[in-house]
């Protein structure tokens, strides 16, 4: 099967990238993974200031996946922009490289685009507008609002004109709307899922695991959550959606394309092992010679449900209607 999917004005080599806050700035992974046979990655959130992060514990294990609550630790645009781009620029070739950006307003993020946008060696930004862990001044993530979507996504888009993933949340009413009001205000693609909010508590000591209290859920037990999210999006626009949340094989994988993802990306699963999007990528290229498929674009948005309804979806449609 062939990989290579063209998007955003490039080739990515093949479509699968690892997802931001699991790979670093790509440094810290290098010695473990050959980056340059990745589809691409995703840094770490970058803010205008440096951050420390949340206090310990971080990260908590659960059956089904993990909850972190890491509090977008970065060291800072500047840095960025002085150190960790150069070291992309200089070991980073055939992958795609985005810049995950985060802030408290839409301010700080049109600060931290500009301050990379001249900048060489990655080819656009992926807003992380979706962090179950960070606080922005309206006191809820702007991809949880509408109108603040609308609103720091223009802002976005007016700060450059390199191709703009925007990251959305999947605890929202229509998660299909809010896609399309990324959209219209001129992203170039959507990123879904980031982890939503989750607690774990430990009986005996009747505290939360994590030494922020609640955090993000990730890994496989919120998969299903993200091919639906994907698949509820892919109606309503028409820009490419990377697919991403509990990937931890080809099979996986398969399902977000099918579902309507040009691309996906891994993140937990590169904890446990950080080869785990290699091992992706070469099961795609098997599951695509067992299945006669010869180029992988003939699996996205290839699921055999359009006809089918989401329940939830329809109650909203009827409570629409009831409103008047
Ligand atoms: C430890 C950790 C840190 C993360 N940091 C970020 C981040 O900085 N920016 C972001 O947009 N998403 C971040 N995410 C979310 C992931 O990129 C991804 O959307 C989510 O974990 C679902 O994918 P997964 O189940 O494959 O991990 C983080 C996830 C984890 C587990």
């Amino acid at each position: 099967m062939n990989l290579a999917q063209n998007l955003f004005g490039t080739v990515f080599q093949n479509p699968v990238l690892l997802a931001s806050g699991t790979c670093g700035f790509g440094e810290e992974l290098s010695d473990l993974v050959d980056l340059d046979a990745l589809g691409g990655f995703v840094t770490k959130a970058v803010t205008v200031e440096p951050r420390q992060g949340n206090p310990a514990p971080r990260v908590c294990e659960f059956a089904a996946g993990m909850l972190n609550s890491v509090g977008l630790a970065n060291p800072g645009v500047d840095v960025v922009r002085t150190e960790k781009l150069p070291w992309i620029r200089s070991h980073v070739r055939a992958a795609r490289v985005f810049v995950n950006v985060a802030g408290h307003d839409v301010e700080h993020y049109q600060r931290v685009i500009k301050t990379l946008n001249e900048e060489a060696g990655y080819l656009g930004f992926e807003l992380n507008v979706s962090c179950p862990n960070d606080r922005n001044l309206r006191g809820i993530p702007f991809a949880l609002d509408p109108v603040a979507l609308e609103e720091v996504v223009s802002a976005a888009r007016g700060a450059t004109r390199r191709p703009l993933l925007v990251k959305l949340a999947p605890n929202v009413p229509d998660i299909g709307e809010m896609a399309h009001i990324a959209e219209e205000a001129g992203a170039d693609g959507v990123t879904l899922i980031n982890t939503f909010p989750g607690l774990i508590l430990d009986p005996s000591s009747r505290s939360p695991a994590l030494g922020a209290g609640s955090g993000g859920v990730s890994g496989p037990a919120i998969r299903p959550v993200g091919v639906h999210a994907v698949w509820a999006a892919r109606r309503r626009v028409s820009i490419p959606i990377v697919g991403v949340g509990g990937i931890t094989n080809a099979a996986d994988a398969v399902q977000y394309l099918l579902a309507g993802a040009s691309l996906v990306q891994v993140g937990t699963a590169s904890f446990a092992d950080p080869r785990a999007a290699l091992r992706v990528i070469r099961g795609l290229v098997r599951y695509g010679r067992a299945h006669g498929v010869r180029h992988v674009a003939e699996l996205v948005g290839a699921a055999a449900l359009e006809s089918r309804e989401v329940p939830g979806n329809e109650i909203l449609e009827l409570a629409r209607r009831a409103e008047g």
